[in-house]
């Protein structure tokens, strides 16, 4: 088993480039089955649920090579099948975009229920009421086996219950080729779903208002290839800019839309750090304590809940204490158990933590119990005196594009171990 360990303390100090968005990749990757045409998707991230991906396509017959480290040729002329069994879709939430890219190119699909991450029950009645209302006829088979049969997808009113960024990109990729008008009312804002309109836009569909709560679909008959980049991951850039907050560190993180890190800049300079935006990277020094701040997470522009983890490690060091209200998952305090194993005062009640800010967490073997957990742990340990190791790396990489390297590059002592390879020296810490 592979493992992540750091000796904590280093400011970080330098420059780093942001891959691709894993949000939007994971939702273009399969829209690719529209086209039944070549496309070349640039700026991809070398992540785990690409992979997973990438194996999906391939399994349904479409041609996918990497032209260059992170360009991908995706041909899906000769995708042949519309059913992703478990075995496909168990490592990854997103492979439930399937049943939308599915039936909009057979009319059929036969997806197995996805996996993900775990912080609570993470049901799909809003994907299926959107496929219903589009003409589908739903159900769940033997395997949890979604089955649905849209022979005749047609426009229609989704009106979303909840703000759901699977629900508003499954109806998109379900509604493209329907016949006539479809619009999602309530719809998600978050930049990945702009990215997804304008990559379909790319291939000849008609979406006008992403990024808005009224989103207008007009069907066509046909989509064609495109080439396309993918956005900068406003969750990775944040990510960075709370690590260079926590080591108190002065890190110009480079490739990212300001406009999409608006609330996480504005949180940080509320904790007394010095944010400075360009036009594609932006600057996070500082050479003191964070104040405290209170965050609730909601959907976009709200606080991410994808920074929630990172931003309350940050707040586990700070100077008073601070409020943290999870406002989009029922469930996603679980790591702060982690923070407490490294000397964090946090007390998490229902969907609010109060994290009362200590001078110094302190290292300790601890665990990642999901992908942004996993980003919390790589921040305390950072920032934490002493060395920290971190188990359970399979769901760090399953979003973070060579965090390891990244981080190294800006002065962490941070190093990957395969507990089957050599015994690892670990530092003693110092009286
Ligand atoms: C996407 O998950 C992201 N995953 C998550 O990021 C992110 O936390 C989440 O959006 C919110 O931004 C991907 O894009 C692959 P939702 P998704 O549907 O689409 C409820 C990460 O770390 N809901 O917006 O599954 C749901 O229970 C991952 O990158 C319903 O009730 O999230 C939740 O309370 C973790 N019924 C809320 O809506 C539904 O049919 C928001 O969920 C769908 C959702």
């Amino acid at each position: 088993m592979e493992r992540i360990f750091i000796n904590g303390g280093n400011p970080l100090k330098g420059e780093v480039t942001i891959s691709g968005a894993k949000n939007a990749v994971l939702a273009i990757l399969p829209a690719t089955i529209l086209a039944q045409d070549m496309c070349v998707i640039e700026n991809v991230p070398r992540i785990s649920d690409v992979e997973h991906m990438v194996r999906i396509l391939h399994q349904l017959g479409a041609r996918v090579n990497y032209i260059n480290d992170t360009t991908l040729e995706i041909d899906t002329s000769s995708v042949n099948s519309y059913v992703v069994t478990h075995d496909m879709t168990k490592h990854m939430r997103a492979s439930y975009y399937l049943i939308g890219t599915l039936i909009s190119r057979f009319g059929r699909a036969k997806v197995a229920m996805p996996g993900g991450c775990n912080f609570g029950v993470r049901p799909i009645d809003q994907h299926i009421k959107g496929f219903e209302i589009l003409g589908s006829e739903v159900n769940l088979s033997e395997n949890a086996m979604i089955e649905v049969d849209a022979t005749k997808l047609a426009g229609g009113l989704i009106y979303l219950d909840v703000v759901s960024v699977g629900a508003t990109i499954n109806c998109m990729l379900a509604a493209v080729r329907a016949k006539g008008l479809t619009v999602i009312e309530n719809a998600a804002k978050e930049p990945h779903i702009v990215d997804l309109a304008n990559f379909l836009n790319s291939m000849g569909a008609d979406i006008r208002g992403a990024g808005t709560d009224v989103i207008k679909i007009r069907g066509v008959d046909r989509l064609h290839g495109c080439s396309y980049s993918i956005i900068p991951d406003q969750i990775e850039a944040g990510t960075f800019m709370v690590a260079a907050a926590a080591t108190k560190g002065s890190v110009l993180i480079k490739n990212v839309t300001p406009k999409h890190l608006e609330s996480i800049t504005a949180k940080l300079i509320q904790c007394g750090i010095t944010v400075e935006e360009y036009d594609d990277s932006i600057l996070v020094k500082s050479d003191k304590r964070a104040k405290r701040c209170n965050v609730k997470t909601m959907p976009h522009p709200g606080f991410p809940t994808d920074m929630q983890p990172q931003m309350t490690t940050l707040l586990a060091i700070a100077d008073g204490t601070s409020i943290v209200s999870e406002g989009v998952w029922d469930n996603r305090f679980q790591y702060v158990e982690q923070l407490l194993r490294m000397g964090a005062n946090i007390n998490v009640s229902g969907k609010t933590a109060t994290v009362e800010g200590v001078e110094q967490l302190h290292g300790a073997p601890v665990r990642a119990d999901d992908l942004r957990a996993g980003a919390a742990m790589l921040i305390a340990g950072l920032a934490a005196k002493g060395t920290t190791s971190i188990e359970n790396i399979v769901y760090i990489d399953r979003g973070y594009d060579d965090v390891v390297g990244k981080f190294k590059s800006l002065g962490a002592d941070i190093w990957r171990v395969d507990d089957e390879d050599k015994p690892t020296v670990v530092k003693t810490e110092t009286a």
